[in-house]
């Protein structure tokens, strides 16, 4: 019996696929099809998929052409597939030409024609595309716009800043439309990037709302959880996308060590610690009490993030001991007692801290070197340290691409979806900063 092994990603199933699957089947006996997992194709920089692994593996099998389905979840597994399956030849489509060449010394390796004119690349773009105005023209904005090209099915049609010669220069250079007002801004897009200073945020993102655009804001979202709960409520009624753009939460590494962790890898989680600090330029708006500025509003979500996810949402007691300096926090350590866990954090404009990650366990430690929050490598660390591990995963360009994506996979869901970042900790993040800005329980170092 001739076993013919091939590989894809199957997004969208179409012509060409069946087209492939046949020519494949066509060499042997018995065809053995690999479909990549979503997490391999994250990791190999495939961030666009339409469907899931599930419904991926449901439309091979659909087809009836596989004799046996096979999941991919790493690089170098044709290798122990073909040992493993007993496999006489590899087959993929052309456009692959000569790259698998390396596996001609396990079994032949045969490139099979392409049907031409179709693709699942070219099937993402027909659909709709979300059409994003951007608010704000600040430098994090500048790395959304270049970063929001990685990302199928988006484009960005408009941008406002009521700095009308700001916004000018910043459309002058992306080649985008400046807009004059928000409302020529809604009317140019189906959904909205709300990047302008913090305290400018809940009325940006409850008129985008209002207007029936979904909206994607940065961190904090707002600063007072009735305000939040209030945005909460409206995207519900309206149907509509309300997403808080924080990167390390939609990052895939920074999901699995979480997963890994609440499985029980390191025991009964007892502490936690994170530190996010990025040294800031006193005349940086970043700096401005006017405009909300400092440590605690601008880098608070990050830290927060592993805290509330792993040591839960309903916390006992909240302290901090800020150092201040012109109306503004440039350090804050913070202090949170839950019931099981005990968790602190660090966040700095003005001051450097190590910024890692350290979660402490009944059995072992996890650490996350700094930058945690562009989580990328960790490892997990025990008494006998022939048990340690290492992860490593890429973390692309400046990993805003993985909050655009789910966004985009939000809207074009039209219903059901699973936010890697749950409204409840979005909740509490901002009942967090709120009592740090309201002085409770609050402590100032000279
Ligand atoms: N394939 C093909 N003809 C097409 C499209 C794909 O023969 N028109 C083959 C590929 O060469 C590969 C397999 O189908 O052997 C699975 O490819 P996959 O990457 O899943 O499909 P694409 O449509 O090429 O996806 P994308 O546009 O995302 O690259």
């Amino acid at each position: 019996m001739t076993k013919v092994i091939t590989y894809g990603t199957f997004d969208l199933f179409h012509q060409g696929h069946i087209n492939l699957l046949k020519r494949a089947k066509a060499l042997g006996d018995y065809l053995i099809v690999g479909v990549t997992t979503d997490n391999f194709d994250l990791e190999r920089g495939k961030l666009n998929t339409c469907n899931n692994v599930m419904e991926r593996i449901e439309a091979v099998r659909s087809s009836g052409l596989a004799d046996q389905i096979i999941i991919e979840e790493y690089r170098g597994q044709k290798i122990d597939d073909i040992h493993r399956y007993g496999v006489d030849i590899f087959a993929i489509g052309s456009d692959w030409t000569g790259y698998f060449d390396y596996l001609k010394e396990f079994c032949k390796v045969v490139y099979l024609p392409r049907t031409e004119g179709i693709s699942s690349t070219q099937l993402r773009d027909e659909r709709n595309t979300v059409e994003i105005g951007m608010i704000g023209t600040g430098s994090i904005a500048r790395r959304f716009l270049d970063e929001a090209e990685f990302v199928s099915n988006c484009s960005i049609t408009a941008v406002y800043n009521p700095d009308a010669a700001q916004c000018e220069a910043f459309c002058k250079k992306a080649g985008i439309e400046a807009c004059k007002s928000t409302g020529e801004l809604f009317a140019k897009c189906n959904s909205v990037y709300i990047a302008s200073p913090h305290f400018t945020h809940y009325d940006y993102a409850k008129a985008a709302l209002a207007a029936g655009k979904h909206v994607l804001c940065e961190t904090p979202l707002v600063l007072k959880e009735s305000e939040a709960k209030e945005l909460f409520a409206l995207a519900k009624e309206k149907s509509l996308v309300l997403m808080m753009a924080h990167k390390t939460a939609y990052c895939p590494a920074f999901g699995h060590l979480i997963a890994l962790l609440q499985s029980g890898a390191i025991g009964d989680i007892v502490d936690i610690n994170a530190a996010t600090s990025t040294l800031t330029d006193e005349n940086d708006p970043k700096m401005d009490s006017r405009l909300f500025g400092g440590s605690m509003n601008e880098n608070a979500c990050f830290p927060l993030l592993p805290i509330l996810r792993l040591a839960g949402t309903d916390y006992r007691d909240c302290f901090f001991i800020s150092k201040m300096k012109d109306g503004v926090d440039i350090y804050t350590k913070g202090l949170l007692v839950c019931d099981h866990t005990a968790a602190s954090f660090e966040v700095g404009l003005g001051a450097k801290t190590e910024g890692s990650l350290v979660v402490s366990g009944t059995k072992g430690y996890a650490y996350v070197p700094a930058p945690w929050w562009k989580t990328s490598y960790f490892e997990l660390r025990y008494e006998d340290q022939n048990q340690n591990k290492t992860y490593f995963y890429p973390f692309a360009g400046e990993g805003l691409r993985y909050e655009i994506k789910e966004f985009i996979s939000a809207i074009l869901a039209k219903g059901y979806f699973y936010s890697k970042l749950p409204v409840k900790e979005i909740l509490a993040m901002t009942r967090i900063q709120e009592a740090f800005i309201a002085g409770r329980n609050v402590r100032h170092l000279k």
